[in-house]
């Protein structure tokens, strides 16, 4: 099925992990792919020959989502690349495992400015462009189980996180007007870069499987399901939702 037939994408954080599953699931259903990274790198010059081996178009553009002029000209560009831009899927996000009470400027700074600062301002390049091009747009944003649940060590990302559930409802409602949804998926604990030092902790990755009721992480190709979906005219009545891709993770209880 071509849910993406003449549609263009951009997917932030698209060198690996779930940014990487998620540019070849759209593009395998039909859609042209702008990717993004900071650096391009083989990982990026992979994804390229496999989305045209899949008889797509695909460009990598380098920006660093911490900085909003980055981000703004990576949309821009995104924009010229294929003449026009229908889907953005928000993924770049990063997160630093820290005491609360040692967590630096620095630090905090990059988390919110890549997982907040950077989405908000290029979300709003997107949307002009949808606007002004009458382009029924679809946002998808990568979130988290934590924007709903505690992450003890990691303050900065659970606040970012959850700073980005409210901007998903505020602006869903506020373009809904212009037939531009924005959605959140949020994944529970998926085998990717972003974790490779729990997954190379034996006992810690044991603990959190035990809080799993699937018993077992996801993969970014569980992820990359529901944000076609969402990105899709499937969901077509859907906005301002977030959906969770955790095998039960976020309401596990038991008693023992
Ligand atoms: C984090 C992972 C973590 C998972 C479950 C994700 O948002 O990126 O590091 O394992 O949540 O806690």
């Amino acid at each position: 099925m071509e849910r993406f037939k003449n549609k263009v994408a951009l997917v932030t954080g698209s060198s690996q992990g779930i940014g990487a599953a998620c540019a070849l699931r759209l593009a395998a259903e039909g859609a042209d792919i702008i990717l993004n990274g900071r650096k391009l790198d083989e990982r990026g010059e992979k994804l390229i020959a496999e989305i045209k081996a899949l008889g797509r178009r695909a460009v990598f553009l380098e920006a660093d989502i911490s900085q909003v002029e980055s981000v703004t000209s990576l949309v821009a560009n995104a924009i010229k690349a294929y003449g026009k831009l229908d889907i953005l899927v928000n993924n770049a996000g990063v997160e630093k495992n820290h005491n609360f009470w040692e967590v630096t400027e620095a630090d905090f700074d990059l988390v919110m400015d890549t997982n907040l600062k950077g989405l908000f301002f290029g979300t709003q390049a997107f949307v002009k462009h949808c606007i002004a091009n009458k382009i029924a747009g679809v946002v998808v944003n990568m979130s988290s189980v934590h924007e709903e649940i505690v992450f003890p060590h990691f303050a900065p990302y659970c606040a970012s996180k959850g700073a980005l559930k409210m901007l998903t409802r505020n602006l869903a409602t506020e373009l809904a007007p212009f037939n531009i949804r924005v959605n959140n998926v949020a994944p529970g604990a998926i085998a990717t870069p972003i974790n490779k030092s729990l997954l190379n902790d034996k006992e810690k990755l044991a603990k959190l499987l035990d809080n799993i009721p699937m018993k077992k992480l996801g993969t970014p190709e569980d992820v990359a399901g529901i944000v076609a979906f969402l990105a899709s005219d499937d969901a077509r009545y859907v906005t301002g939702s977030t959906y969770f891709v955790d095998g039960g993770l976020t309401y596990h209880y038991e008693e023992q």
